[in-house]
């Protein structure tokens, strides 16, 4: 199963992503991870990559389709995948396209742009393996340690509220459009985020497997 997920900054893609991974064996392939640790690690990628992602801008197609061109061949994603993050232009699906990868299923996750405001400036991320978390939400057990790996919790530089509504903007203009480019390969289907993540999970299998 090829999927793609789709939604706003904050609309709960990663979320989502780390339950169906679980329930369906297949990775998910964070192009916003991917981004993170190549700028932790100062790599020429990073280095390109960040002016960018601190102010809220889409990092450039060929930067961003070339990391997920090598992760998309890795072994682990043979039988099977969740892109989440990617693709988020038209320019970035129609290099998915060529590269000969087919999509079964493209969920939106819709999530209206006051309720995202809220959910991100009560986001915290761990800083050594990405886990997300939310204050209210998905508290961590033991206060800013990652419940995972033991790592410190933070929260995100581009959650800031002026960045969050840049990252909004540009959604609306840039990402959007993909749904009528889905919708049209009979692909998209909208699942609507709920207030709890088990819920939208519930909603988010029943379209996978629907
Ligand atoms: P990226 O990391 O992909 O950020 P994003 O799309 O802005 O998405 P987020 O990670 O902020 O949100 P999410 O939808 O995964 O929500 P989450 O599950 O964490 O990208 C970062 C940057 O990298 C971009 O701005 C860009 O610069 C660059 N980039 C990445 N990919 C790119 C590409 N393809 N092209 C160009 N540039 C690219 O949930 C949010 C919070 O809400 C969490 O705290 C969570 O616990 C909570 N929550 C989730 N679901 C619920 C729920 N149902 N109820 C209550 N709380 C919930």
């Amino acid at each position: 199963m090829n999927l793609i997920f789709l939604g706003a900054p904050g609309a709960g893609k990663g979320t989502q992503a780390e339950i169906v991974c679980e329930k369906l064996g297949i990775p998910a392939l964070s192009t916003g991870n991917m981004l993170r640790e190549a700028v932790k690690n100062a790599t020429p990628t990073g280095l390109a990559a960040k002016e960018y992602m601190d102010r809220g801008d889409l990092v450039p197609d060929d930067i961003v389709i070339g990391i997920l061109k090598d992760r998309i061949a890795k072994p682990d994603a043979k039988n099977g995948f969740i892109l989440d993050g990617f693709p988020r232009t038209v320019a970035q699906a129609e290099a998915l396209d060529k590269m000969g990868v087919s999509i079964d299923k493209v969920i939106e996750i819709y999530v209206p742009d006051d309720v995202i405001c809220g959910r991100l400036s009560g986001r915290r991320v761990c800083e050594s393996c990405g886990a997300s978390y939310h204050v209210d939400h998905k508290p961590t057990k033991s206060e800013g340690v990652c419940d995972s790996c033991g790592g410190k919790v933070v929260q995100r530089v581009d959650d800031k509220p002026e960045t969050v509504l840049s990252r909004l903007a540009t959604y609306h203009e840039k990402t959007a459009p993909l749904k009528d480019y889905y919708q049209a390969k009979g692909k998209l289907k909208t699942v609507v985020g709920q207030d709890s993540i088990a819920d939208t999970a519930k909603l988010t299998l029943e379209a996978i497997e629907g």
